[in-house]
């Protein structure tokens, strides 16, 4: 059986990045954590970092705007995986320009976890963030680099925060506001289903300059079929709050930041349904649950029980 490949992973201490470094050296693959010099003087994140040491990681400090400290970096593994947040996806020119200059990169994972930013109808102040992003694929692409993005869709960690902009940050049980109508189909899964799918895909041939779509059919929702699931766990109807599009697109325009970009993240996957509205066709993508049938993933059915 062919080694593992060494997997470097740019963004690691962040939401998401913890636990693509988890499912990474719990696959056995050798694992290299990039880390700001500042972030082990954070409290939380040093006792994070102990965490990735203890368990093998290889912390290897440097920064995304240190371009010898990312050389260095690429040069001692197989895989990048990029997990930077949102503010900085365009200087992953920064990761791109590294990797070519280190040239033996077999797959780069950029920082994506979304939707897909080639498929979506978006309003500002998104629609530049995803052209900002679609353009980091174009530039992967014209340099070469062998790649696989990831579109996981919405991380279920993240559903309450959303709602938390129409209310609390908490499972509704009382009432509840629907952008929309709340027919369109969304995606919910758990973060660390999409790191295990994430890290099944870098050694991957199947995967190799496609996109990995997390959308296990039972994760496949509305969200007026994900409140009724909700209703059903907690035995009550809740009284619904319908906004129309037009209302929505009025609090976007009129909202400051970082309300208007939420609520615009929100129109993108519950009025326009960006998540589920499209085939995923062989010739640029494949579907996690699918290529991996032996990967348990949880439901959202399951994952709401924890809120009971
Ligand atoms: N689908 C969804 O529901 C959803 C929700 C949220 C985010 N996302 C996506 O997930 C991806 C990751 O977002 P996130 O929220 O997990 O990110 P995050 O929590 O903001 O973490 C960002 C990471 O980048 C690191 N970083 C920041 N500046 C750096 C620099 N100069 N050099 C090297 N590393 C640096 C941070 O390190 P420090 O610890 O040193 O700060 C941290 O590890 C993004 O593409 C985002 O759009 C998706």
């Amino acid at each position: 059986m062919a080694a593992k490949s060494k997997i470097l992973i740019i963004g690691g201490t962040g939401y998401i990045g913890k636990f693509i470094v988890e499912a990474s050296f719990k696959s056995g693959h050798p694992t290299f954590v990039l880390v700001r010099q500042s972030t082990a003087s954070d409290l939380a994140k040093a006792k994070l970092l102990e965490s990735f040491k203890n368990s093998g990681c290889t912390l290897l400090h440097g920064d995304l705007y240190d371009h010898e400290s990312l050389v260095k970096a690429i040069k001692q593994v197989d895989v990048v995986i990029a997990t930077v947040g949102l503010v900085q996806k365009e200087d992953q020119v920064k990761i791109i320009a590294a990797i070519k200059e280190a040239g033996n990169i077999k797959r780069f994972l950029p920082s994506e976890f979304g939707n897909d930013v080639d498929r979506v109808n978006v309003v500002e102040p998104l629609k530049s963030l995803f052209a900002s992003g679609a353009k980091i694929r174009r530039t992967i692409e014209a340099e070469g680099i062998p790649y696989t993005y990831v579109s996981c869709n919405s991380f279920a960690g993240y559903v309450w925060y959303l709602l938390g902009i129409l209310g609390e940050p908490t499972p509704p049980r009382e009432k509840i506001s629907i952008l929309g109508d709340g027919n369109p189909k969304a995606v919910i899964n758990k973060e660390d289903d999409i790191a295990t799918y994430t890290i099944r895909a870098v050694d991957d041939p199947r995967t190799l300059n496609k996109i990995l779509y997390v959308r296990p059919p039972p994760n496949i929702l509305s969200f007026n079929e994900f409140i009724a699931l909700w209703e059903n766990k907690i035995g009550k109807t809740l009284e619904k709050i319908y906004v129309p599009e037009e209302q929505v697109l009025k609090n976007i325009k009129e909202s400051p930041a970082p309300v208007n970009l939420m609520l615009a993240i929100y129109h993108s996957i519950v009025i326009q349904g960006d998540q589920a509205n499209f085939e995923i066709q062989p010739s640029f993508g494949v579907e996690a649950s699918e290529l991996y049938p032996d990967v348990k993933y949880t439901t959202f059915d399951e994952y709401l029980n924890q809120f009971v």
